[in-house]
């Protein structure tokens, strides 16, 4: 079996952040977003993997290679443009031929991984399994209507949603999926849409079984979900402390530190993940916070929030909370008078101030 995965389509929702960088490349818990899907991936005894990129884009195959850092032979397959994941699916038939495959929206993450599903595949032995989760706002996503323990029909982000149950982006099909994208024709907003596919194959009779993620499971589209993600992956860290704390820190909780991070005259409390040749100073880490490589942190606090590498906070009086920053972002306190606000800020950046 085989793993499709997508780390193309736009990331809209999250830019700034998305303009220099693709959003599968943003850090959860310090692990680029898409290493999960290629762990869980080979975690289920898959070899080979193909990734879906925009055209042009070079930053994930710089990120993994070849995939020898994670067991797995990837193959970088582009798509002539953002089309929609039936488009995806179209798109990757010559890679995939005639076997069964997995096909993982990388901008997904969840805990437990995927093994679970494609053995659920494999004993219904339908021709498409889904993946579903109870979700308070269905109409975000593909909706499935289920009737005595059987798929019914499936719509795309529907107004009004027959169910809660949410298609989640993991997928597992037989080469019937293939007729399926071939024969649907694009929606109103001109996307070949995967749910329509599974739609074609309801209607024409094909088997679509199903199985419900009973742990979390998210759909990184928008900050807030990138921080909620950031949660739950932390809530499962383990200690481990390889940086210097001096005697005048307290570090409390599940603490990850990297090497070559300095830790002095500080309060950290866990769960928290800091990475490598990180300072911090005179400062509060607080819950949930994932702090990249090189950033430094002094007489500020911080709490519930990403930064990726290389930042630096430095006398900030209030707390910052539920922020992401990207790399090599500084907030700092102005020396000089008359004391103002200075921002240099790029498109689409969101700021809160009091
Ligand atoms: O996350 C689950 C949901 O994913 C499902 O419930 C929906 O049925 C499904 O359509 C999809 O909805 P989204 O609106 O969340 O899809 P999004 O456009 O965010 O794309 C999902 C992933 O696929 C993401 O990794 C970007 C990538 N992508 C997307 C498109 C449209 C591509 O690589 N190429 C594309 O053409």
């Amino acid at each position: 079996m085989k793993a499709l995965i997508t780390a193309g389509g736009h990331g809209t929702r999250l830019r700034p952040i998305t303009h220099t960088q693709n959003k599968h490349l943003i850090p959860i818990a310090n692990k680029l977003m898409l290493a999960y899907a290629l762990d869980y991936a080979k975690e289920a005894g898959i070899d080979e993997a193909g990734i879906i990129i925009n055209g042009g884009d070079t930053s994930i195959e710089k990120a993994f290679g070849a995939g020898e850092d994670f067991g797995l032979k990837i193959t970088y397959i582009e798509q002539s443009a953002p089309l929609g994941l039936a488009h995806v699916v179209k798109t990757a038939e010559t890679f995939i031929g005639s076997d069964p495959f997995v096909f993982y929206l990388g901008d997904n993450i969840l805990v437990g991984g995927i093994k679970k599903f494609i053995d659920d595949f494999n004993s219904h032995g339908s021709n498409c399994h889904l993946v579903l989760s109870e979700v308070p706002d269905p109409n975000r996503f593909g909706v499935a209507d289920v009737k005595d323990g059987k798929i019914i029909g499936i719509e795309e982000k529907p107004k009004n949603p027959k169910s809660d149950l949410a298609v989640t982006g993991i997928y597992v099909y037989d080469s019937h999926i293939f007729e399926a994208v071939n024969n649907i024709k694009p929606s109103a907003r001109g996307e070949l849409e995967i749910s329509d596919a599974h739609q074609y194959l309801l209607e024409k009779g094909y088997s679509v079984s199903y199985s419900e993620i009973t742990g979390w499971w998210k759909d990184t589209g928008k900050p807030s979900d990138l921080l909620e993600a950031n949660r739950l992956v932390l809530d499962n860290i383990k200690d481990e402390r390889k940086g210097k704390i001096d005697s005048a820190s307290t570090v409390s909780g599940r603490v990850v530190l990297g090497e070559g991070t300095k830790v002095t005259n500080s309060n950290i409390r866990g769960p928290v993940i800091i990475g490598n040749n990180v300072g911090i100073e005179g400062a509060y880490v607080g819950p949930y916070s994932a702090i990249g490589d090189g950033c430094e942190i002094i007489n500020s606090e911080i709490e519930y929030s990403i930064l990726m590498n290389d930042c630096r906070i430095s006398n900030i009086s209030r707390r910052i909370e539920a922020s992401l920053l990207g790399s090599d972002v500084e907030l700092l306190r102005s020396k000089s008078k008359p004391v103002t606000h200075r921002f240099i800020l790029g498109d689409q950046s969101r700021v809160e101030i009091d």
